[in-house]
């Protein structure tokens, strides 16, 4: 099946300023050029009386709320009884929304099966690895292959178009929710079978490729094989592996043939809504599939790397989508439930969370939820209107919130100017995640947090971006640690520098092929003569670390990690000092004839010294920040031609821009002065000396 063309946000997001026959579905002050930030949150109406249902829409108004998600786990509520369906309540809920200016994306309801399905069917409901089955009474207890469960998954899907395809409140399609669940009963067993089958075509290619001499593991047919169930030991990596591709295609499938069914019938862009860099689903195969790239996230307050980790996070969903605007589907007003301890954000960080996301690409900021249940697992999860009422000092943010988004029309749709790029792919991610490696304290994850982080504080615009994808744009990329990569894509790796641009390379890269299999050889074995270095054995370090001495970046102490290297044509520009691998390459750069360079990291180094690297990385690349000067404790992040400024720190921090510089949110600028206070926030337009000013407001 080939994916069809990608319908996007701008129809949500670029509207009359008043809707015909409508209510002002724009705001007072909405953008004259009628774009909008699209504003709102999972709206659970089946959990209410028909009273609080016009109460949430007078006060989703008053909150500037643009945008609702509905019926996400409706499924009993709308199918009470096989084939049933009881629309009058979501009529009567898209009806009121519509009048109110609310646009809706509606959800298919297949997250969370009725309760019936799994008594007339019970091999609807997933299996474990243990091999027991999930019960009802939580939600995503489905089996993606139980066709009694794709069936009536899809006729709810169908009801659905049927149904609202023309209501003028629809604006987009959400289907299921947060897929990446796994099932590993015997006809999800029997779906893996036919996929290896595609895959690989005969039982000896799959022998080949899962190296099934290893411990006696040979198939003598595709009959024999079955999902990684519970095992004594460890599972075969590659079969590993291939059960996360598969599981990804097996839910991706699920969301197709829903997909498909909406599209024929609705011209409203589909989506639904991932988790970032869970690993559940490999989005980059998802991708275009989507209209439009949706995530969810749940940044924990207390954690001073957040802003960070959500920036990656964020920069990794642009990625997905192309560089196309995202929305944030989900994120926490306040507190989440589900950790074991929830502090809840502060009002500042509320604002500051929706602003990092429409800096670094998303046109929509939306919560998980919008009135906060009384009843199921969730009361005590925060929502935009807290059990305590509308005269709050939370829901007074929200409101808040929605009058300064409001007024950021100039940002929609516009594209974050990237230049440099960081490398990752699920398979690489699967891979290590796994057991048995040289050290699990080397993680894909962690490693691109730490590459990220520089960029980030220096407000380097960075696409996060899969191994295989066109990276003619971008002057720097970073690969931070990709331990399974296939040839073509370390290729397309390889010949950055030799175009001319930066390639940073970080450890225990380019080490697998993509069935998992080592490379024999010098490592990184794919990037070797580009980055002209030779690496023979891999040695994670004693917990004390080891001293590294660089002339370029002082000694310093680095951890978890370390290789035995020689440079092959590379410049040394750090040693292993003491251990075994005295004298040995810790850092290396190497110059092309062409002016491009390649570098290589081979341990984890002191985080300052790894900036300076990352930094010099960029500055070779001509890559840099929108600012010169930004102070300490400001996040900075550039989006079109607007400049967005967060301040972490406890006190206030003053900010030089250009004499005509003017904060959208309604800072005062004075004199090229942005004097932002703690928690503060600025959208600055004419930030440098030749940036427009913006759009005046409506
Ligand atoms: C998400 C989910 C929502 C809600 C939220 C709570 O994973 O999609 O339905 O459960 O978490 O944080």
């Amino acid at each position: 099946m080939t994916a069809p063309a990608r319908r996007g946000l701008a129809s949500l997001t670029h509207r009359p300023a008043c809707r015909p026959g409508g209510h002002p579905g724009g705001h007072p002050g909405g953008h004259p050029g009628g774009r909008r930030v699209l504003y709102g949150a999972d709206y659970n109406p089946e959990q209410w009386p028909r009273a609080t249902w016009r109460e949430d829409v007078a006060l989703m108004r008053e909150a500037h709320v643009n945008l609702v998600t509905v019926g996400v786990f409706s499924w009993s509520v709308l199918e009470p009884a096989p084939g049933e369906y009881a629309f009058g309540w979501l009529d009567e809920v898209l009806d009121l929304l519509h009048e109110n200016g609310v646009s809706v994306d509606l959800a298919t309801p297949s997250a969370s099966p009725p309760p019936w399905l799994a008594a007339l069917h019970p091999r609807t409901s997933s299996v474990d690895a243990r091999g027991v089955r999930m019960s009802v009474g939580s939600r995503n207890h489905f089996c993606p292959s139980a066709p009694e469960y794709r069936e009536a998954a899809l006729r709810a899907a169908t009801a659905l178009v049927e149904r609202y395809a023309g209501h003028p409140a629809l604006a987009l399609w959400h289907v299921g929710n947060e897929f990446g669940q796994e099932c590993f009963c015997d006809l999800c067993a029997a779906a893996l079978r036919r996929w290896l089958v595609a895959r690989y075509g005969d039982v000896d290619a799959l022998n080949d490729a899962w190296g099934t001499a290893f411990w006696s593991q040979r198939y003598r047919s595709f009959d024999e094989v079955v999902p990684p169930r519970a095992v004594p030991y460890l599972h075969n990596p590659a079969q590993h592996v291939d059960w996360r591709r598969f599981s990804s295609d097996q839910l991706r499938s699920l969301y197709r043939e829903q997909a498909a069914v909406l599209r024929a019938g609705s011209d409203a862009p589909v989506t639904t809504n991932f988790m970032g860099f869970f690993g559940g689903v490999d989005q980059h195969s998802w991708a275009a599939d989507l209209d439009v790239v949706s995530d969810d996230h749940y940044g924990d307050p207390q954690d001073p790397a957040s802003p960070a980790r959500s920036a990656l996070t964020h920069d990794l969903t642009r990625g997905v989508g192309g560089g196309e605007p995202w929305l944030l589907m989900e994120q926490a007003a306040g507190a989440v439930n589900w950790r074991p301890h929830n502090v809840p954000k502060t009002t500042a960080q509320m604002l500051q969370d929706s602003l990092r996301a429409v800096a670094h690409g998303a046109d929509g900021v939306c919560y998980f939820q919008w009135r906060q249940s009384t009843a199921g697992s969730e009361s005590f999860h925060s929502a935009l209107l807290p059990h305590a009422g509308p005269d709050t000092h939370l829901h007074r943010a929200v409101r808040e919130q929605g009058r300064l988004l409001a007024g950021l029309g100039d940002v929609v749709g516009t594209r974050v100017p990237a230049r440099a790029a960081l490398v990752v792919d699920w398979p690489a991610m699967w891979a290590g995640e796994l057991p048995a490696r040289p050290s699990d304290r080397l993680r894909v994850v962690e490693q691109l947090e730490a590459y990220h982080r520089p960029l980030w504080r220096a407000g380097i615009a960075t696409d996060v971006v899969a191994s295989d994808a066109e990276l003619d744009a971008y002057d720097l990329v970073v690969v931070p640690s990709l331990p399974l990569v296939s040839d073509a894509a370390a290729a397309s790796i390889a010949s950055v520098p030799q175009r001319g641009g930066v390639l940073l390379v970080g450890p225990f890269s380019g080490v697998q092929d993509p069935t998992t299999r080592v490379r024999t050889g010098l490592f990184p074995g794919p990037w070797t003569d580009v980055l002209g270095v030779a690496g023979e054995e891999w040695r994670p370090l004693p917990d004390a670390g080891v001293t590294v001495r660089s002339a370029t970046y002082g000694d310093h102490v680095a951890r978890v990690w370390s290789e035995r290297l020689t440079a092959r044509g590379a410049e040394v520009l750090a040693t292993y000092d003491d251990g075994d691998l005295a004298g040995s390459p810790a850092l290396t750069r190497r110059v092309l004839p062409g002016g491009g360079q390649a570098w290589y990291v081979s341990t984890v180094p002191d985080p300052g010294v790894l900036e300076r690297v990352l930094l010099d990385c960029a500055a070779a690349a001509g890559v840099h920040g929108p600012l010169p000067l930004v102070p300490d404790g400001v996040e900075v992040a550039q989006r079109g031609d607007l400049v967005f400024l967060l301040n972490h720190a406890s006190d206030e921090r003053a900010v030089e821009l250009a004499a005509h510089a003017r904060d959208l949110l309604g800072a005062r600028v004075t004199d090229g002065v942005l004097r932002l206070p703690p928690g503060g926030a600025a959208v600055v337009a004419g930030a440098r000396a030749g940036d427009p000013v913006a759009t005046p407001p409506g």
